[in-house]
């Protein structure tokens, strides 16, 4: 394989898998805004590649944004702490809001985004996130649209980032254990 992959153990989900997951998604998120105003907030850095080709599958009118939140490092644990690093500047009032994220692990990010949005009580705050690995959830937090369900292991590539790297890799990876294990 070429030198991108040379951290990666295996594939976990395919580009012709994330495409069909993709396509399910925009057609759920359009039917349920159909005639509804929209915000869509991408949460940078994961969420950019998923949020470029979500958003060009959902077939209403939007308002779409971005926010940005602390990462990990280069750890691959959380810290459970969430700081808000880049907000938007949309008015939420009377509107729906949809949040897109790369991934749910813990839950503390999106659990502490979604308070922090309700606060400035759009019509709704809802959560799409394209992959949910929902064993090692903290708190309670379900994504109302969710892409796959995944196993507790740690992945790169569409977006998600170990140590900054990896992020264009186009399919979901596993990370090699070796590289953060030593
Ligand atoms: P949570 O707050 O623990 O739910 O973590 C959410 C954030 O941690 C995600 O938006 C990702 O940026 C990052 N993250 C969680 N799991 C992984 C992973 O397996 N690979 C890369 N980033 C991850
Ligand atoms: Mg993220």
């Amino acid at each position: 394989m070429a030198d991108m992959y040379k951290d990666i153990e295996r594939v976990l989900v395919s580009q012709e898998q994330i495409a069909a997951m993709v396509e399910r998604l925009g057609q759920e998120i359009t039917r349920d805004y159909e005639g509804k105003p929209l915000v869509v907030l991408g949460v940078l850095k994961g969420g950019f590649v998923f949020m470029a080709d979500l958003v060009r599958k959902i077939k209403v009118p939007m308002e779409l944004d971005f926010i940005a939140v602390s990462s990990y490092g280069s750890s691959t644990k959380s810290s459970g702490v969430v700081k808000l690093v880049k907000d938007s500047d949309i008015a939420l009032t009377g509107k729906h809001l949809l949040i897109v994220e790369d991934i749910v692990d813990s839950g503390l990010t999106l659990s502490y985004l979604k308070k922090m949005f309700e606060a400035r009580n759009p019509l709704s705050v809802k959560i799409c996130t394209a992959f949910d690995k929902p064993e090692r959830r903290k708190v309670e937090l379900k994504a109302d649209y969710y892409g796959e369900i995944i196993p507790d292991e740690y992945v790169v590539g569409y977006g998600l980032d170990y140590d900054s790297q990896m992020r264009n890799i186009p399919e979901l990876c596993i990370l090699k254990r070796s590289v953060y294990e030593k």
